[in-house]
């Protein structure tokens, strides 16, 4: 920006500089958005050996739809990857999408946040816009306004914006969903607001505007809306079965035809946001009950298959083949994924087991398939297109089979290959 150019000025002209601060999963596929729509995109990213392969290798460091040929496109052009922060001084809009995990006791990792914030501010000025993507508690938006005051940088509603603007897009979906949700924009001021909107609106997003705490909440709450609706989808699956009755039967019951249905199916669910993202609901201790309830649900969901596993079959000393590392369908992301959970305890049961994953660990299928024992974590496609009769001519007869996506349509979470039984009832394991 040149000495005494305002944002709007850049806008208008339609040459903004743009940096974003942490270019994983989420910060890659945006700065690919902004650089595909004209924007000049530093990235800026403090593992400089994943910087240089990037720029060395020109491939999507994992995948994402659509995201290669925009890489191809852009790379060295319009977006500039590197590790240098003091080139947000260059910018005229800093979107920080650095990783927020949990610690080992379930507390939120917000020190590194709050450090970038205090990194930031010797190159901030009046007219940089500020906006934090990266997933955090209530609160911590406002806090930060005070860790840049603290740091004497210019404050906010005296000359930088500051907002919080969370990321919802179905993660390796990113730029097509980019152009389709609405932004929600969150400013500590009426100002901040409305500078982060109008740089989001020029993209074609519709906007919604509301103030940062609410914007917080509204992320966590989109979250844990999803995962308490998986949790429930995984208790009735355990209740179906307590009952001998067919989960896949009931769900169709509730749903079909029914405009107040919407039960989701059972399955795995795990990942780096629903896994972690309750326990920024921290203001009260005991964590909220309905979702810690939820995580409690959807993490014993793989020892209670070992559990239905072993009503047909002791799993000690039998091979197992594990199919699907990652945390979902056809993803090659395995952060937080329960299948190593799943693998834990079949090993500690006893079990050798071999795993497979098309995106992660491709090498292993044939080793896996040979297995006495067959384990369907995730749910990718590569596995539902064999179908049954595929299922069948892959694997030895007679393996015991877990299914718990009801990916071969079988309806049973247990079966034995081979069985010519049809959608199961009492016998349903
Ligand atoms: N992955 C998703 O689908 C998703 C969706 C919505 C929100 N989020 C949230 O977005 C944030 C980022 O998630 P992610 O999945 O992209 O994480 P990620 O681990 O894939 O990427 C984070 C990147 O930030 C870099 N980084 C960390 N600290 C840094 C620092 N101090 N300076 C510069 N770079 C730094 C890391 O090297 C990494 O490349 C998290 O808060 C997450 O909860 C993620």
């Amino acid at each position: 920006m040149r000495p005494g150019q305002r944002l709007g000025d850049i806008m208008r002209s339609g040459q903004e500089t743009v940096a974003i601060v942490g270019i994983g999963r989420v910060g890659l596929p945006l700065a690919l958005f902004l650089a595909d729509r004209g924007c000049v995109v530093h990235g800026v990213d403090r593992d400089a050996e994943y910087v240089q392969t990037l720029l060395e290798t020109r491939r999507m460091p994992f995948g994402e739809e659509g995201a290669q040929p925009v890489l191809e496109a852009v790379l060295g052009k319009r977006f500039l990857p590197g590790s240098d922060l003091s080139v947000i001084a260059r910018c005229e809009v800093v979107v920080v999408t650095i990783g927020t995990p949990i610690d080992e006791h379930m507390n939120p990792v917000l020190g590194p946040v709050e450090q970038i914030f205090r990194d930031m501010a010797p190159h901030l000025r009046a007219g940089h816009t500020i906006l934090l993507r990266s997933t955090v508690s209530p609160g911590t938006t406002g806090y930060l306004a005070r860790v840049l005051e603290q740091s004497g940088a210019p404050l906010p509603g005296r000359g930088i914006h500051l907002a919080f603007c969370p990321e919802r897009i179905a993660q390796g979906h990113s730029l097509e969903e980019l152009a389709e949700i609405p932004q929600i924009v969150g400013g500590v001021d009426t100002a901040s607001t409305t500078a982060a909107a109008a740089f989001f609106a020029r993209f074609g997003m519709a906007i919604l505007e509301t103030d940062a705490m609410s914007a917080e909440l509204a992320k966590l709450f989109c979250n844990m809306y999803r995962y308490i609706d998986f949790a429930m989808a995984n208790e009735f699956m355990m209740l179906a079965t307590e009952h001998g009755r067919n989960i896949y039967e009931i769900v169709r019951l509730i749903n079909d035809g029914y405009k107040r249905g919407g039960v989701k199916q059972p399955g795995l669910t795990g990942g780096p946001c629903l896994y972690k993202d309750g326990f920024f609901l921290i203001e009260r201790t005991p964590y909220p009950e309905l979702i810690s309830n939820a995580w409690k649900i959807n993490e014993s969901v793989p020892a209670w298959l070992v559990a239905r596993l072993e009503e047909e079959r002791a799993v000690e000393g039998r091979s197992v083949g594990l199919f699907g590392l990652a945390f979902k369908r056809n993803s090659d992301d395995t952060r937080n994924s329960l299948s190593f959970k799943f693998l834990k305890i079949l090993r500690r049961k006893g079990a050798s087991v071999v795993a497979h994953d098309p995106f992660v660990q491709p090498d292993t299928l044939e080793e896996a398939l040979e297995s006495e024992i067959l384990v369907f974590a995730t749910n990718h496609d590569a596995y539902a297109d064999w179908g049954l009769e595929g299922l069948r001519q892959r694997a030895r007869s007679g393996a015991l089979v877990c299914d718990p996506w009801n990916l071969f349509g079988t309806e049973r979470i247990v079966f034995t290959l081979g069985d010519q039984a049809g959608p199961a009832r009492d016998s349903d394991g």
